[in-house]
């Protein structure tokens, strides 16, 4: 229902962005003699046009958390997902002078996932992170590992911690404490993860830091826990192809 809603909303936000446009065109050509307030008609028109495409990004967003894409299982090592995201955020931690510490389990952590899905939730968990530090020394640290028979990844920061009355309200859709933040980043990553049968933690204090706990399963425990839930999706197991190196390679072909 509240996709529908957005959709429709969809279709007036654009004729308002197009009307401002159409002012904004017209108070130009004015001559300045008959429109001694042109300037300040531009600069309105120009102000709704802003709003209006904020308000349109907004709606993108919540889209795409309203109908999340079906998911697209494979094969998946997480010390390798976890590295290939820390990729795409090389130039920007390097900029900002972050060197995340990485720390790697010794051995693969096969999982049964969708890869897209999985880079996007590491990755938003790793943009907060990223968001929060505050101090001279900006640290993140990232671990893979094992812990209870299950496998995990874990974002620390030493950024500005979350305060209490804020805490409850981290997961709720547009909760944001930043400026032009969307308040749809721990939504989407909590969708995600229990969509893969995995849970989240966070532990955060106030002016020291937080560490992020997703919890995942293995492939096999995957299997067991969705049976036949789409069987034709699921490769087979492991073992019949040859172990995660063969799945693996195959999947990124
Ligand atoms: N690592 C973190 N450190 C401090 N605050 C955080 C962290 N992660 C999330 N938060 C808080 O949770 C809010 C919601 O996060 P999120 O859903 O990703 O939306 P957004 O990043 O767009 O604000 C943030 O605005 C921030 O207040
Ligand atoms: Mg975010």
């Amino acid at each position: 229902m509240a996709a529908g809603l957005a959709h429709e909303i969809r279709n007036p936000l654009n004729s308002l962005f197009i009307n401002s446009q159409l002012i904004e065109e017209m108070a130009a050509e004015l001559p300045d003699e008959i429109a001694p307030q042109k300037e300040e008609l531009l600069s309105l028109a120009l102000a709704n046009m802003k709003v209006a495409r904020r308000l349109n990004e907004t709606l993108s967003g919540f889209l795409r958390f309203a109908r999340p894409s079906a998911m697209e299982l494979d094969l998946l090592d997480l010390n390798r997902i976890v590295a290939e995201t820390l990729c795409f955020l090389d130039v920007d931690f390097a900029r900002r002078g972050i060197i995340p510490v990485v720390r790697h389990h010794p051995s693969e952590l096969p999982l049964l996932a969708d890869e897209k899905q999985l880079k996007q939730a590491i990755l938003n968990l790793l943009l907060n992170a990223e968001e929060a530090l505050d101090k001279e020394e900006k640290l993140i640290r990232v671990a893979t590992g094992v812990r209870r028979g299950r496998p995990y990844v874990r974002i620390q920061d030493n950024g500005r911690g979350i305060p209490a009355d804020e805490r409850r309200h981290i997961f709720q859709v547009f909760f944001t404490t930043r400026r032009g933040g969307s308040g749809l980043g721990l939504p989407i990553v909590r969708r995600i993860i229990r969509g893969h049968g995995g849970s989240i933690s966070i532990r955060s204090r106030e002016g020291i830091g937080t560490t992020v706990t997703l919890t995942l399963l293995f492939e096999s425990q995957f299997r067991a826990m969705f049976p036949g839930k789409q069987r034709l999706a699921l490769p087979p197991l492991a073992g019949e192809r040859g172990g995660l190196g063969t799945a693996a390679q195959e999947a990124s072909r």
